[in-house]
């Protein structure tokens, strides 16, 4: 571990939100706001004050939480921008104008020492109300290397508190990177900021390379978002920085991944399943070499432990998967084949993967159960589907009732909701808060033939509070029969593994089963 720091500027609420399609309300804003706080960040830049009426309601909100964080507000360079941020109570404002022959030409229609007034200008207003000032030249990456110093040092002479190196449509190299920070440096001992965007996936890189070469900060958004192919993804950022360079960073690294699933879910921007340290499949094994070499040691295929970063490790069925990898699988549903068993099991499991299948937990629990002699795995099942009844039309709120016997007792619960799986998701949900705390944490629909009468094959993915998951499957022609009966196939695997090890079932000598 060095003993640098390196700082997190947090732009999620600004170029975050700017990825095309996404739209917060203030409140919104603030819980976010309030959630990247608790993870840590340096500076929240919480929007573009001019920009809305909204907007303006949201920073002034979130400048009021009383964050221990800096609370920024984008400006162009220009006093009625800067007089909006002001007027939201921000405590740190990031002035920005483009300093490329590009920009100044085809956009701003500036010469280059107009440039450099304007911006030393804004600077020194911003500073006359005593708030943090960055400056970020927009399009510096593109910039002529001889004017760009002279932007660096004008506005460090203007007062600014740091100056930002944008990359702003995403074509640095590492290489290029070091150059820009480098240039910054042989000007002025400012504050130095990277800004990079993803447009060939090197936002990262660039970002590392920066505060390699002495870079103080990095703008970031949670799960990369931002315009195009978004920003320099924060939880990649900061792992790699303690992980691999052993910097410092004030981020509480296991908030990242509830802070992911509240901006997932708050922005509806999809977080592809491989994407590093938040995407599913980040801490998923299926095949049979890994999952064993893993029950051995993790650190054999795993670059760190997944509670780091607030996550679990899970085990994935499959064709490719070996004995080692299902009989851990079992044994975390409560179950434990003999040898001859298992091998059936693997054998099985196998056979449904080279089909094409996604072996489900809940499929594995019902091949196991039947071939350790336990009948159908409804015998042992901890909840029943009792009854679904469902009204939907055009001109009423789509409403479910679901009855489910939870350990012998009787529950029910209606509910609406946007549609009528919704509403049926929505029902179990609601008897489920009063007993188990088991979330739907995915939900993926597959027609298996073309027409108006297909099977819904329907795959989930329950949690508990503790961070433990099932997936399920219900495959039946009605697809609200299907989403709720997938869901309640997951929520038996995800109890089942609950139960302590005193309710192991073993395979007695006769193949039938019985608790021990
Ligand atoms: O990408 C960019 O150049 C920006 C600036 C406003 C800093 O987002
Ligand atoms: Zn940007």
């Amino acid at each position: 571990m060095t003993d640098r720091t390196i700082r997190v500027l947090d732009t999620t609420l600004r170029d975050g939100e700017q990825t095309p399609g996404v739209s917060l309300n203030p409140q919104e804003k603030l819980e976010i706001a309030k959630a990247l706080d608790r993870l840590g960040v340096d500076v929240i830049e919480a929007g573009f004050p001019i920009s809305s009426k909204g907007e303006q309601e949201a920073i002034r909100e979130i400048s009021r939480a009383g964050l221990r964080a800096e609370v920024s507000g984008l400006a162009r360079a220009e006093n009625v921008d800067i007089d909006s941020a002001i007027s939201c109570g921000v405590n740190g404002i990031h002035v920005f104008l483009s300093s490329s022959d590009i920009h100044l030409k085809h956009q701003f229609h500036l010469t280059r020492e107009e440039m450099l007034k304007k911006s030393a200008d804004a600077v020194r207003y911003a500073k006359g109300f005593g708030v943090k000032v960055e400056f970020s030249a927009m399009d510096a990456t593109r910039t002529d290397m001889e004017f760009y110093k002279q932007v660096v040092k004008a506005v460090s002479d203007a007062g600014a508190d740091r100056f930002d190196i944008p990359d702003t449509v995403g074509i640095a190299t590492p290489q290029l990177a070091v150059e820009y920070v480098k240039a910054a440096r042989s000007v002025s001992d400012i504050m130095i900021s990277m800004h990079c965007h993803n447009d060939y996936g090197l936002a990262v890189a660039n970002s590392l390379a920066g505060v390699v070469a002495g870079a103080d900060q990095a703008h970031v958004t949670i799960n990369g978002i931002g315009e195009r192919s978004g920003n320099t993804s924060l939880e990649e950022f900061v792992m790699a920085c303690h992980n691999l360079y052993g910097f410092r960073t004030n981020i509480n690294y296991q908030l990242l991944y509830e802070t992911s699933r509240l901006v997932n879910r708050l922005t509806g921007v999809p977080i592809q399943p491989n994407k590093a340290i938040i995407g599913e499949n980040a801490f998923g094994h299926e095949s049979g070499i890994h999952t064993h070499g893993l029950l051995e040691n993790p650190s054999t295929y795993e670059p760190f432990d997944p509670s780091m970063v607030g996550r679990t490790r899970w085990l994935q069925a499959g064709k490719h998967a070996g004995r080692h990898g299902i009989s851990a699988q079992l044994r975390g549903m409560g179950l434990k084949p003999k040898e001859d068993s298992l091998r059936l099991i693997v054998d099985r499991v196998k056979e449904m993967g080279d089909k094409g299948a996604t072996v489900t937990d809940s499929d594995l629990y019902q091949v196991a159960v039947q071939i350790m002699g336990g009948g159908t795995a409804e015998k042992n099942e901890l909840v029943e589907l009792e009854g679904l009844e469902v009204v939907t039309g055009i001109k009423r709120l789509p409403t479910a009732t679901v009855k489910l016997l939870v350990r012998g007792h009787l529950y029910e619960a209606t509910e609406v909701g946007a549609g009528a799986v919704d509403a049926a998701v929505n029902a179990i949900q609601k008897i489920f808060s009063n007993i188990e705390t088991v979330h739907l944490k995915d939900y993926r629909l597959e027609a298996l033939t073309g027409d108006s009468n297909a099977v819904a094959d329907v795959t989930v993915r329950v949690e508990d509070d503790s961070g433990n998951e099932a997936s399920g499957r219900g495959m039946k022609r009605d697809i609200v029969v299907a989403s709720v009966e997938a869901i309640v196939a997951g929520t038996n695997v995800l109890l089942a593994k609950k139960l302590d090890k005193k309710s192991l079932v073993s395979e007695g000598a006769t193949g039938n089963m019985e608790g021990v």
